[in-house]
């Protein structure tokens, strides 16, 4: 970092546009901060219309978190389970119970639940699941799992967010995807690790794969020492 920035002082130009990102950058940061609503933070975990378990049906019952999220490999967005789902269990099972009344009034009226959204990125970034679930192709694919993004979230009574889903960390994994990446069959796997084959294989599978934004890829260093930017092309990959 230091070595950027004093070879960056030789070159004024580019100080210009990186005076006028970063205001631009901060000016937003500080306007975005400020009227941030609490779903951006890390810990945000509101109550829901129904006390809905994790812990009990995707930890104790093992019940696949595609059962009720179906679109995550197929769409942007995972979706939050219709109250059809819950009932194909429900019209048996603690059928008079009183935290489930809500369930019971959607079923009879017709109305969804109401479920309060926990994770949101800003409606000026792109994020797609499907593309972020399943990667790769031919003998190069893989996968990230839902435990990287979001946590232990068999062991949660209440959901919680555990990553930040700021604009860093996005690119943290971007510039370095190899120790995010598993086999594609275990996506949904709360307690998988990577053994040394499979490292090899994803650091093989990480250089066939192109995330935007990577920062790696955004910089690059002239013959004649001067810096070239090709940030703005990759910013278009999230900011669309
Ligand atoms: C029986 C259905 C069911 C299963 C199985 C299930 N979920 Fe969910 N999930 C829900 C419901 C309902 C909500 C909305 C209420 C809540 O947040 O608890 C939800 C919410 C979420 C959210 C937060 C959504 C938001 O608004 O940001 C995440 C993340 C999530 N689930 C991940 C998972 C993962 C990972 C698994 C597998 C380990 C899983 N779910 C298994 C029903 C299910
Ligand atoms: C595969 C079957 C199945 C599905 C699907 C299912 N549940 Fe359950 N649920 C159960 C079982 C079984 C229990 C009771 C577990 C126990 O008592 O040990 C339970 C318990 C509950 C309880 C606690 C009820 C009480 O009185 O203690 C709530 C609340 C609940 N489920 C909500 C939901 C919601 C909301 C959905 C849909 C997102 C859902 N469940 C989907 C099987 C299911
Ligand atoms: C690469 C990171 C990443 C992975 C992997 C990931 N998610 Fe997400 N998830 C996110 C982000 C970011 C959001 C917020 C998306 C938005 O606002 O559009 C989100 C939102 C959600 C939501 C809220 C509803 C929605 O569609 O936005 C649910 C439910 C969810 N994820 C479930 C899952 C499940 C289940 C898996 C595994 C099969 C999974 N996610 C894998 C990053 C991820
Ligand atoms: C844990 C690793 C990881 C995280 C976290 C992550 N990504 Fe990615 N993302 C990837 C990888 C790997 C690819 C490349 C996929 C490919 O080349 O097939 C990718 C590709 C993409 C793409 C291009 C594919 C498409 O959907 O058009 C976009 C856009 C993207 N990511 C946005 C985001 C945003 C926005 C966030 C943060 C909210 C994010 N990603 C967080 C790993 C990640
Ligand atoms: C991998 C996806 C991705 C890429 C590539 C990307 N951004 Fe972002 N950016 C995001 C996300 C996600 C947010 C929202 C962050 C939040 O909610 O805190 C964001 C937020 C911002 C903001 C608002 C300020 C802030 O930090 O909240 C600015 C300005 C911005 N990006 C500029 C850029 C520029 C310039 C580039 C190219 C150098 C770029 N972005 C590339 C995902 C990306």
């Amino acid at each position: 970092m230091a070595q950027i920035f004093r070879r960056w002082t030789n070159s004024l130009p580019q100080i210009g546009t990186a005076a006028v990102l970063g205001g631009g950058v901060l000016a937003t940061l500080v306007v975005w901060y400020w009227f941030a609503p609490a779903h951006t933070d890390v810990g945000y975990a509101p109550a829901q219309p129904i006390p809905y378990s994790h812990k009990l049906h995707a930890g104790d019952m093992q019940i696949d978190c595609r059962y009720c999220h179906h679109n995550v490999e197929k769409s942007a967005h995972a979706g939050v389970p219709s109250t059809q789902v819950c009932m194909n269990c429900h019209r048996h099972v603690r059928k008079d119970s009183t935290m489930l009344k809500p369930l019971r009034d959607s079923w009879d009226n017709g109305t969804p639940v109401g479920w309060k959204r926990i994770h949101k990125v800003p409606d000026y970034a792109f994020f797609n699941h499907s593309a972020h679930v399943q990667l790769g192709v031919g003998d190069n694919r893989a996968a990230i799992g839902c435990i990287t993004c979001h946590g232990r979230v068999d062991e949660m009574a209440v959901v919680e967010q555990r990553e930040p889903l700021s604009m860093g960390w996005c690119l943290d994994c971007h510039d370095a995807p190899a120790a995010n990446l598993r086999p594609t069959d275990k996506v949904t796997d709360m307690l998988w690790r990577a053994d040394d084959a499979w490292r090899l294989k994803a650091i093989q599978i990480a250089k066939t794969l192109n995330p935007p934004g990577s920062r790696t890829q955004a910089f690059k260093w002239r013959e004649d020492g001067t810096l070239e930017t090709r940030a703005t092309a990759s910013c278009n990959g999230c900011h669309r």
